[in-house]
């Protein structure tokens, strides 16, 4: 059977957007819009596995949409909307639990490492969470799936709950998607400590680049971002082992879309004192319109919430016709 070129990337509405969120996931979602269909969805039912405030949920997940509007993505010519306004992710994400085994989700990294000490007592939600994004996906028979670096396992899992559904019921039913992780900033790490992944629960306020910081606050972080004392050298393998080095070098890439080598090309045997700076006011000239653009649209909850619902619509639709081909191929009456 031959699938349609489909897009479909989500991010959680569960704490405030980072530059990792950015060059990771968002501003890569932009191109694909030339090429494929894209479903570009809120995933507000995965972050709940962890508690989210009610109140505060639904201004998170309008400044992800509001993040996808800035950044570009077309809402009329492509999908915008927020995952709990379709119910087929969730119908969809319990025949995967009925399908995936105990061991696969077992193996799940991201949930070791969230879970660490606690596993006791984290909620089944958290542990059943890559299923519901494997739903997310084939509910309408994505393709490619844009993410960063630390999402590659659960697309993994997709692709063998995708392959065990067509074994065990019809062949060919699902696509097995491929993950689309490219560019200089896959991983982006904290600006205080280059063993850690840049992140929204990260304690330091220096340490992370939010998207709707301001020029001030952008241009501060990066002044204060910890390096070592060395110039950056003439090659970028020989950033290897200088970590916070080669997490700056690897932004300042993301941003200006060009190769870390090409930076290097020019920045070798520079100083910080040197390269800082010019890369606080690349990112001031590439994020502060985004984020002046972000909150217009974040002025106006109403516009947003009609895009959502619009965008849910259409999703509804194509959901609709899986979800009733799945539902006879399972064997469930409808
Ligand atoms: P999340 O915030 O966990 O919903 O992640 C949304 C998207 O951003 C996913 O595609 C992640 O892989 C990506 N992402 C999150 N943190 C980073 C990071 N530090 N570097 C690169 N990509 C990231
Ligand atoms: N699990 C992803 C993350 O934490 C978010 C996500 C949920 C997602 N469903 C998805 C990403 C489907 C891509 C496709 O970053």
């Amino acid at each position: 059977m031959s699938f349609t070129n489909r897009v479909f990337a989500g991010i959680k509405p569960s704490g405030d957007l980072h530059l990792g969120n950015y060059l990771g996931a968002i501003k890569r979602f932009v191109p694909l819009q030339e090429t494929h269909e894209c479903i570009y969805c809120v995933v507000d039912m995965h972050a709940i596995t962890v508690w989210q405030d009610p109140k505060i949920l639904a201004q998170s997940t309008r400044e992800v949409a509001a993040a996808y509007l800035a950044a570009g993505i077309d809402a009329k010519k492509h999908i915008i909307f927020n995952q709990s306004q379709v119910a087929g992710h969730a119908e969809l994400a319990w025949i995967f639990n009925c399908v995936a085994r105990m061991g696969w989700m077992q193996r799940m990294t991201q949930f070791k490492d969230k879970a660490g000490k606690n596993a006791q007592n984290v909620s089944l939600g958290l542990f059943a969470y890559p299923s519901l994004m494997a739903a997310d996906i084939l509910l309408y028979k994505a393709t490619h799936v844009p993410v960063g670096e630390d999402q590659k396992q659960h697309l993994e899992l997709t692709r063998d709950i995708a392959a065990k559904f067509n074994n065990d019921f019809e062949k060919d039913f699902f696509p097995l998607p491929e993950p689309i992780i490219t560019g200089a900033a896959t991983r982006v790490m904290s600006l205080r400590d280059g063993t850690k992944k840049m992140s929204k629960s990260e304690s330091s306020s220096l340490a992370t680049i939010y998207m709707l910081d301001d020029e001030d606050a952008i241009a501060k972080k990066i002044k204060k971002a910890r390096t070592d004392p060395e110039p950056l050298p003439q090659n970028f393998d020989d950033l290897e082992n200088r970590l916070e080095a080669k997490n700056l070098v690897s932004i300042y890439a993301a941003l200006a879309d060009i190769s870390p080598q090409e930076v290097l090309n020019q920045y070798g045997g520079e100083g910080f004192g040197v390269f800082k700076p010019a890369l606080a006011q690349l990112a001031v000239e590439k994020l502060a319109p985004m984020n002046k653009e972000m909150r217009r649209y974040l002025d106006d909850k109403a516009q947003i919430d009609e895009i959502l619902k619009d965008g849910a619509n259409r999703a509804r639709e194509i959901a609709k016709t899986t979800m009733k081909q799945v539902k006879d191929i399972v064997g469930f009456i409808s």
